[in-house]
């Protein structure tokens, strides 16, 4: 057919054909590593469910030549509003590892964040990008020099922004990792992560340690408040501060009144607390918040373009993705991250234009609708 776009990977046309493909290449343990989230995974399920409540509303006989993807984060710009959220040892799904991501999220000119998990080094990560932003994702621990660390090895390898997780008090309880004794093989470093192996050890290590071990030596700090952590980490740093796990429009008037430079609307993909509504939800309430004062972002259960729309119209400025790189990278490394990236853009260009939208400001909730349990379609 002269006008269909040709198919990228033969096997894999969507973001759910790369599920399938990319777990064949990962032990059951992994796979349920990666899909599991935390208690009986409701809200995991309602993460991806909530995109399909919203319906598209297409607008005819606009101008749709060219359509016009590109927009910035951290005041650098990018190819399209979509980048990389931090996961924890990509080592696991791929033996390249987080390089093999950043190379993905450099060709493609989109942001990546690299997890405090990663089982590469964060100077290395950057070095195997290019010009598109980085950001570093760290987490309040009780040894507070070793966050310190970490965002000073970040800001002078480049890196543009750290996103706070602020949604790790605690760990979730994470059932599956329970039932198959999960833990990440011998040999699996964590560069990034610099402990105290012992109270009385005053000598501070660059460890590569096991998860178990990270667990044991970089407790989370259950006792950090807002007015502990943001003037502290202003006075670390001159790169942008987000904290990702935002979920009330309180906490976004919160980060307002801080200074904060964004936030992400995150849940950690269902991982932390089961029963909090699908992050898409979490955005509608608090987009009309954040709007032209904070930068708003997104996470959780997007698998297609239309999915990326969709967020966009109700208020993201930029939407994150988790899973779907670790599948990415199961199925065929970097090719698989770059082909996941692909796919996903091409869909976004498909949808804005099928919708009418030549830029991505041109998406506004106009383009949705919601159906109604009387069979009636609601405007936003
Ligand atoms: C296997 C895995 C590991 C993760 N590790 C981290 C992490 O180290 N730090 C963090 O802030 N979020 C972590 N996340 C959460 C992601 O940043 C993101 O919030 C989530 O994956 C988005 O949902 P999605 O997977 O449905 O796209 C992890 C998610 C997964 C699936």
């Amino acid at each position: 057919m002269a006008n269909r776009q040709p198919d990228l990977d033969p096997k894999v046309l969507t973001i759910a054909d790369l599920l399938v493909e990319g777990q064949k290449n990962v032990t059951l343990a992994s796979k349920e590593y990666f899909n599991g989230g935390a208690g009986e995974m409701i809200t995991v399920r309602d993460n991806e469910d909530a995109y399909n409540r919203y319906k598209l509303r297409p607008r005819v006989l606009r101008d749709v030549d060219g359509v016009d993807m590109t927009t910035s984060i951290f005041g650098v710009q990018v190819a399209a509003p979509l980048g990389f959220a931090p996961s924890a040892a990509h080592k696991l799904a791929h033996p390249d590892g987080e390089l093999a991501t950043s190379r993905a999220a450099a060709k493609n000119n989109i942001p990546m964040c690299l997890s405090s998990y990663a089982s590469m080094g964060l100077e290395e990560v950057k070095a195997a990008g290019g010009s598109n932003p980085h950001a570093m994702q760290i987490t309040f621990v009780r040894d507070l020099e070793a966050t310190k660390e970490q965002i000073s090895r970040a800001e002078r390898a480049g890196y543009h922004a750290i996103f706070v997780s602020v949604d790790l008090p605690i760990l979730g309880k994470r059932l599956n990792e329970s039932r198959n004794n999960f833990s990440f093989p011998a040999g699996l470093e964590f560069p990034n992560i610099r402990c105290r192996p012992t109270e009385s050890d005053t000598n501070v290590h660059l460890y590569s340690i096991s998860f178990c071990e990270i667990g044991r030596l970089t407790s989370l700090d259950p006792s950090i408040t807002w007015e502990k952590a943001i003037p502290w980490l202003r006075a670390q740093t001159k790169m942008e501060i987000w904290l990702k796990g935002i979920y009330t429009p309180e906490d976004v008037a919160m980060a307002i009144s801080h200074g904060l430079d964004g936030i992400i609307i995150s849940n950690h993909g269902g991982r932390q607390l089961d029963g909090v509504p699908a992050t898409l939800d979490a955005l509608r309430d608090c987009a009309p918040v954040a709007e032209g004062k904070i930068a708003i972002a997104i996470d959780g259960g997007i698998r297609r373009g239309a999915d990326l729309f969709k967020a966009i119209a109700l208020g993201a400025q930029f939407c994150f993705i988790g899973r779907v790189v670790i599948w990415g990278l199961a199925y065929n490394g970097e090719k698989g991250v770059d082909l996941a990236v692909k796919i996903l853009l091409d869909e976004l260009r498909q949808t804005m234009m099928l919708c009418g939208c030549h830029s991505i400001r041109d998406i506004t909730k106009g383009h949705l609708s919601v159906l109604q349990s009387n069979g009636r379609l609601s405007k936003l």
